[in-house]
């Protein structure tokens, strides 16, 4: 059996109207249907556009969303039917690291202090002592030097934040680590030190990832296993080889051929197929494939039947009616391809110590000056050592600069609610269980955990007044 195993997971939103009624009028199908399995040690990358549903399936895993159906079996253990206090055991042996190392860091608090509150909510370490030399142990690892422990997020600059960010996860020392867009928010190439950090720790401590990305090129060296995922449903998967030697599926070919190739020649012949339109409302998706609106080989029977996903072969698996005859050429299009040849090179491998490990396309951040990218990288290595320890204006400060109240979470269930408004597209689901204040960046601690808790360390508590929201998220699933 696989250690993480998902059948037929949904996870479907309700879309509320009205203030006094407040009525369900329909669904956001956010998830509608993914099984995949995870095996032990090793990593599955989970690609798809924005809004596709990749987040909510990875909070469903943690039951930070409620499942509306399906399994998530863990270790023999199906998570989605465990009432919640037992589910809160299982939260240190699932992490997950965010997607904005800011946001998801509690500005008020030191390092130390939000390395340690999940450790003493789970009772890892015996003492403050015992954990403060655990937490020294894990920032060696994550290429953090010590005296970041009494520094306070604003002072690190991106990589370093995500960097805390994996730590922050490793000191509860989990079995499985979701990763969500772990390097979207940095530049290219602190993403390569980021991703050679998650593969080195895979390697030394034994770790199962599930890495989320809406970039193929961030998941290809790093994943085992990908499976592109389509409007709340996977239309792919298949190991990683063999998703990048030959993609199936048509939506797979059209967000493969996008992926720029570091060699200038390949890259002058490659041909693009440019997807037309965007992606459908998940409250209102369309009937039978999903995809069959945008898709270049839609035929009738695409309109009228959902195709499941199915093994043609040695694990790879495809949804779709027609892969056989779109891979043999012998099926007609139906409509403007936009397949266009690319004529420049427009792609650059990221550069740097670390590119020949794993180099990922220039993307976003790719049109930065390349002296600048070293500097960024360096600076990177060096600003912990650089700058002066927190001063003791630091939390005032990183309030004022985090966007972390910004982020507070909305209440999910509030009056009026538009299925496509993107104020409800980002608000974290189940807020009603964001806990109180001086529980937020507490690993979801048990009310008896808490004096355990803090005995030894009040001097944390000066570094961290009080938490709030930004530790929402985290606090879950620690
Ligand atoms: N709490 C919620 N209530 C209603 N709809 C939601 C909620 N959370 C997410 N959604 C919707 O579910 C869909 C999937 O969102 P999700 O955040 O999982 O996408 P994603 O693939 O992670 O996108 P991105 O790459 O932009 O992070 C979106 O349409 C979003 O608007
Ligand atoms: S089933 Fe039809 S619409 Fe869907 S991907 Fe295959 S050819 Fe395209
Ligand atoms: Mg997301």
């Amino acid at each position: 059996m696989s250690l993480l195993e998902l059948d037929d997971v949904k996870v479907h939103f309700p879309v509320r109207k009205g203030v006094l009624f407040n009525r369900t009028v329909g669904h956001v199908y956010a998830v509608d249907g993914v099984s995949l399995k995870v095996e032990a040690g090793q990593t599955y990358g989970l690609v798809g556009e924005s809004g596709c549903g990749k987040t909510t399936l990875g909070r469903g895993v943690l039951r930070l969303v409620d499942i509306t159906d399906g399994e998530v079996v863990f270790d023999g253990t199906d998570l989605a039917k465990l009432p919640e206090e037992e589910m809160r055991r299982y939260r240190r042996r699932l992490q997950m690291v965010f997607q904005d190392p800011l946001g998801s860091l509690n500005p008020r608090q030191n390092i130390e202090s939000i390395l340690s509150e999940g450790m003493a909510a789970h009772g890892i370490g015996k003492d403050q002592d015992e954990r403060r030399e655990r937490i020294k142990e894990i920032l060696a690892k994550v290429g953090l030097p010590t005296n970041a422990l009494s520094r306070y997020p604003h002072e690190f600059s991106g990589g370093q934040r995500q960097r805390i960010g994996i730590a922050r996860a490793l000191v509860l020392e989990p079995d499985v680590i979701i990763c969500d867009e772990p390097v979207s928010a940095l530049d290219v190439s602190v993403q390569a030190q980021v991703i050679n950090l998650l593969e080195e720790l895979q390697e030394s401590m034994g770790l199962t990832y599930l890495v989320i990305a809406h970039d193929l090129a961030v998941v290809r060296h790093i994943s085992d296993v990908i499976g592109v995922m389509y409007l709340g449903s996977l239309v792919e998967e298949a190991p990683s080889d063999a998703l990048y030697a030959g993609p199936k599926h048509p939506y797979t070919k059209a967000l493969m051929s996008a992926v720029p190739v570091p060699d200038p020649e390949v890259e002058d012949r490659r041909e693009r197929i440019l997807l037309q339109g965007d992606l459908p409302s998940p409250a209102n998706p369309p009937a039978g494939c999903r995809f069959h609106t945008r898709c270049p080989w839609a035929q009738d029977r695409c309109a009228a039947e959902r195709p499941v996903l199915t093994d043609v072969g040695d694990g790879h698996k495809v949804a779709c009616h027609f892969a056989a005859e779109i891979e043999a050429g012998t099926l007609e299009l139906t409509r403007p391809t936009g397949i266009e040849a690319v004529t420049e090179t427009k792609a650059v491998a990221a550069e740097g110590p670390d590119a020949e490990k794993v180099a990922i396309p220039a993307q976003s951040s790719g049109d930065e000056p390349a002296e600048k990218k070293a500097e960024t990288q360096e600076q990177e290595q060096d600003s912990a050592e650089a700058e002066e320890p927190a001063k003791a204006d630091a939390p005032a400060k990183a309030e004022a600069d985090a966007p972390v109240k910004a982020e507070a979470p909305a209440k999910a269930d509030d009056d009026d609610v538009e299925a496509d408004a993107p104020a409800e597209a980002d608000a974290p689901a189940k807020t009603d269980d964001v806990p109180p204040a001086d529980d937020a960046g507490a690993g979801k601690a048990d009310a008896d955990d808490a004096d355990d808790a803090d005995d030894a360390d009040d001097a944390d508590d000066a570094d961290a007044p009080e938490s709030d929201a930004s530790g929402a998220e985290s606090a879950k699933t620690g």
